[in-house]
């Protein structure tokens, strides 16, 4: 029984990767001469009291499985009455010597004020939409390009083969990670993101070059929306089942008259098994964060900048949004239609 106790919890929208970075920080933690208790379905987990002790047995054979041993959830004390004192004093109750948060934008935000708050916490960038600031990139991306792109890659047949405009809607909440890097690694013939506005007049340039498509002989087209993007004067109405890409759709075979296709990916993006590159990610944050435990350097993230592992003040993460550099989809663009 060691006297020096870490706490693990995954907030927020679960992703592949989790898993891995779960093992990597319990064994490098363990290695460091610590117990490590996960506490369970996130911050909620204090307030339940619902915790599992987590050891080299049952986070083996873990690295490969999508989704969170320890589940998570939406759940913010910072939002609740008398949630911090709830969190800080199970905290204590639990004899933990600091937390690991496993955090998308929201959880970091949420644990960086833990941190101004008294909790001395450590946090690990995780989400598909790869929106948080400071970070290359954070587990689970890198799977849900690979997901999205053979989405893309199987449409692409389809849409050859019934000479139609095929539309894939994309996670990213806010932003447009997932469909730039899923669209351009597809080759698709457009990409539309929240982060560059789409009006009518894009909507006619974009039907303007379907149609020259088709006069080239390439009578079929792939497109990629991220989920966030706004159609100015073409409202989402989602309680209809008609988020942006239904909308879009409905726009482009009304101005070209090319059969058209919606599909949503969805949730099929944060499924099953992480890409290796978000493994060895997951690891490599995870054995980070488990050595700045034990320096007690708290109220730091790990990040990925460049190919190094870096750490970064939470308070410089937190409330921020990394949207899409207008280069990076420029670079994308240049190969639209
Ligand atoms: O933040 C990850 C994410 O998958 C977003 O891309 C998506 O908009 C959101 O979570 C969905 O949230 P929920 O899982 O709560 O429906």
């Amino acid at each position: 029984m060691s006297d020096k106790r870490l706490g693990i919890l995954t907030g927020g929208g679960d992703c592949p990767g989790l898993n891995a970075a779960i093992r990597a920080t319990t064994k490098a933690a363990m290695q460091r001469g610590y117990e490590v208790i996960g506490i369970c379905n996130g911050w909620k987990g204090f307030i339940d009291n619902e915790t599992q002790a987590l050891d080299n047995t049952n986070t083996s054979g873990i690295i490969d499985r999508g989704g969170t041993i320890l589940g998570t959830s939406r759940f913010s004390p910072t939002r609740e009455e008398n949630g911090v004192r709830q969190v800080m004093d199970a905290f204590q109750k639990l004899g933990l010597e600091a937390l690991v948060v496993l955090g998308g934008h929201g959880t970091l935000s949420v644990t960086s004020q833990m941190f101004k708050l008294g909790l001395p916490v450590v946090g690990i960038p995780k989400t598909i939409d790869n929106d948080i600031a400071e970070t290359d990139y954070t587990i689970g991306f890198q799977t849900a390009v690979q997901i999205a792109t053979d989405a893309l890659d199987r449409l692409r047949s389809t849409a050859e083969s019934h000479h139609r405009a095929m539309i894939l809607e994309v996670m990213g909440n806010s932003t447009g990670w997932i469909a730039t890097y899923a669209g351009m690694a597809n080759g698709a013939d457009a990409i539309l993101i929240p982060e560059i506005p789409f009006n009518e007049e894009k909507l006619d340039r974009l039907c303007e070059l379907l149609q020259h498509r088709i006069k080239r002989g390439r009578n079929f087209s792939i497109i990629v929306v991220a989920e966030g993007t706004r159609l100015e004067g073409r409202p989402v109405v989602v309680s209809q089942c008609k988020g942006v890409g239904e909308v879009l759709g409905e726009a482009v075979q009304e101005h070209t008259g090319l059969e058209t296709r919606v599909s949503v990916l969805g949730y099929i993006q944060r499924g099953g098994t992480p890409v290796a590159y978000d493994r060895s990610l997951a690891i490599s944050f995870g054995v980070k964060a488990a050595e700045l435990v034990e320096k007690r350097l708290y109220g730091q993230m790990v990040a990925l900048q460049g190919n190094r592992v870096a750490t970064v003040p939470l308070a410089e993460v937190e409330g921020r949004v990394k949207t899409v550099p207008l280069d990076v989809y420029r670079t994308a663009e240049i190969f639209f239609y």
